[in-house]
């Protein structure tokens, strides 16, 4: 048997494939590198010392994806990271956003169905719960109000899978909602790479250490929180790429179902705890000023990662320290 990875050249897929091969599953991986470098395959090859099947094709090009599932009969679960996922660039190309996401989502689902494989897990995003309704947030939290397209193309996704899995109870699928995800794999060799300014917090922190940008801006301190800057709760993609693996065997062994788990390590670290704890960690400094809040942000966003634990046996075992590090350990490696 093997597993399907669209999007396995990208940040989260590609740390995922790393696990999956550790865990010795066949592997094929679908990209386009629309966000994402050949580089991240070889690098995968490095780490893991195995090979994979590989497709350069858009997923949203329905012929090219029937024939990888006419060659591959062996597929019987698919994962998803084929979205686009930046925020700000998704207020700027709705369309592009709801193309790829939506629209590539269906494509891959249809295709599934045609092939009958109907094992699914989606990478969704803590967005989904809008502004939340209680902290921290549980799986059944109200979701809506999002923001921007980007977040609302994951809450339509997860509403097309609900109506799938109602219309046909012989899907199995894993709904999972990242929080912040950051840090790299340990060995420097894959990592996040932006393109352009980042937006996130993460990679603008490594870069201003690494002294490619003059300063963070932290965007407001005036929030109700401990310190008045926004509260998060990161993750390291080595947790969570874990993470997927814990949803697959989930869903080889249950009967069907649709599963939604928060992928989240239950812990809030505001932006200044983040700016300390990464001088802490790898002895750099990182210059930043107080600067106005950024539009659309809310204080506070952190999980109950609870239900995962107890139903997929899996935690978040990494660091504040080990984020920071590894985020550190690729930037250095890599510029
Ligand atoms: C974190 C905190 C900022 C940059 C977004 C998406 C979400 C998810 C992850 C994406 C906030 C502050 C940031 C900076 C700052 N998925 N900040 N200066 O907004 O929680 O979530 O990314 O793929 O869907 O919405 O993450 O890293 O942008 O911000 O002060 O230069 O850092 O205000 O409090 P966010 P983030």
């Amino acid at each position: 048997m093997s597993i399907l990875v669209t999007g396995g050249a990208g940040y989260i897929g590609s740390h995922t494939v790393i696990e999956l091969l550790n865990a010795n599953e066949e592997v094929i991986i679908v990209d386009n590198f629309s966000n994402s470098k050949p580089q991240s395959l070889e690098a995968i090859k490095t780490i893991t010392g195995k090979d994979f099947k590989f497709y350069e094709i858009d997923y949203l090009d329905r012929i090219a994806l029937e024939k990888v599932f006419e060659e591959n009969p062996s597929i019987d679960s698919v994962l998803n990271f084929a979205g686009f996922k930046a925020v700000g660039e998704s207020v700027k190309k709705p369309l592009e956003y709801y193309t790829n996401n939506i629209s590539g989502a269906l494509v891959l689902l249809e295709t599934m169905r045609k092939y009958n494989v109907k094992k699914f897990v989606f990478s969704s995003s803590a967005t989904v719960y809008g502004e939340p309704e209680k902290i921290p947030l549980t799986e059944d939290c109200k979701i809506g109000g999002t923001t921007n397209p980007y977040g609302t193309t994951k809450l339509y996704i997860e509403q097309i899978l609900k109506d799938l899995y109602q219309s046909d109870p012989t899907w199995d699928i894993a709904i999972l909602r990242y929080f912040n995800p950051v840090g790299a794999h340990e060995s420097g060799l894959i990592g996040e790479e932006p393109q352009g300014i980042p937006n996130n917090l993460m990679p603008y922190i490594v870069r201003v250490a690494a002294g490619i940008l003059p300063e963070l801006s932290v965007f407001g301190n005036d929030y109700p929180t401990p310190d008045g800057t926004g509260v998060r709760d990161y993750i390291h993609v080595v947790d969570l790429a874990k993470g997927h693996l814990k949803a697959l065997e989930k869903l080889n062994k249950e009967k069907q179902g649709l599963f939604i788990y928060n992928l989240g390590t239950g812990t809030g670290y505001s932006v200044l705890d983040m700016v300390k704890a990464f001088e802490k960690a790898t002895g750099k400094k990182v210059a930043y000023k107080i600067a106005p809040r950024r539009e659309g942000d809310i204080a506070t966003c952190y999980s109950n990662p609870e239900k995962a634990e107890k139903e997929l046996g899996w935690k978040a075992e990494k660091t504040l320290e080990d984020m920071c590090k590894d985020s550190w350990n690729f930037i250095k490696n890599n510029n």
